[in-house]
């Protein structure tokens, strides 16, 4: 393996546990009640804000390791500045979005190598966010001004920041395929939008009564049998009434696919 090849994750470490809470007493809550069953968690926009740096020093701490979901989108050297001090803080993970050009996710890619050298860190995965699934080939038309399919744009997306030496990207589960089959096994892909249970015929639709907005959806064996790397997971474990108990199904889901 190259030097920036991230090493395939372990079974247990493919889940990553998405902390959407207000509180760092939530999250800390949640991964005590979690402990043992999850290796990974994701800190987003919403928990950092609220509770800074001391949310990903709570999770490390307790030997959880931390995907930063902060989705940075700014000029070179403003992303570089962030990523460098992301690393500092020593996630194992972290995204910007892909659409910020070339040249931001070079800066990007580069602070991460340089900051993980002076820091004396692992160097984090440094991911690409293509498309969000808010946007639909009708927003990228009409609001953005890209035409063509919101699989095409993924794509080329991912493969500029695969140019500009990134190390994977976010996909939703109806991307994964494609972005392995064009990109191969040396790209990290990390896949929210999983949900353990799909009636039969409920292609892609939100489990009936699950009551959430998640529009495409994919079990954790299929997510990972369409080739991702990691599956965030929110709401299916954290409005579980026993957490503990949905990680440990998932895993089982995974198991018993004989994937992991
Ligand atoms: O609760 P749920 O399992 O839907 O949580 C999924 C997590 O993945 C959330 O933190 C959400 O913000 C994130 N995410 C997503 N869809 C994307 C990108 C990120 O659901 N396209």
């Amino acid at each position: 393996m190259s030097e920036t090849t991230p090493a395939p994750p372990a079974p247990k470490d493919r889940i990553l546990i998405a902390l959407d809470v207000e509180r760092l007493d939530e999250a800390d809550a949640l991964l005590e009640r979690l402990a043992g069953e999850i290796t990974g968690c994701k800190i987003g926009t919403q928990l950092f804000t609220a509770a800074g740096p001391v949310a990903i020093e709570r999770a490390l701490k307790r030997g959880v390791r931390v995907f930063l979901d902060l989705k940075y989108h700014d000029i070179p050297n403003t992303v570089a500045g962030a990523v460098r001090e992301a690393t500092r803080l020593g996630v194992f993970m972290l995204n910007v979005h892909a659409s910020g050009g070339s040249a931001m996710l070079k800066a990007a890619a580069e602070a991460a190598t340089t900051a993980a050298r002076d820091f004396a860190v692992p160097r984090p995965i440094v991911l690409g966010v293509t498309v969000l699934t808010s946007l639909d080939r009708r927003a990228l038309a009409t609001e953005l001004g890209v035409p063509g399919t919101v699989e095409a744009h993924v794509l080329r997306l991912a493969e500029q920041a695969r140019a500009a030496g990134l190390h994977g990207c976010v996909a939703s589960p109806r991307e994964i395929a494609l972005l392995r089959n064009a990109l191969g096994r040396d790209w990290v892909i990390v896949t929210p939008g999983i949900r353990p249970f799909r009636p039969a015929g409920a292609e892609g639709a939100p489990r009936a009564g699950s009551g959430d907005d998640q529009m495409r959806t994919a079990t954790p064996a299929a997510a990972i049998a369409a080739g991702a790397d990691y599956l965030v997971v929110g709401r299916p474990i954290t409005a579980a009434p026993d957490p503990s108990l949905a990680a440990r199904a998932i895993l089982a889901d995974l198991q018993a696919a004989g994937r992991v």
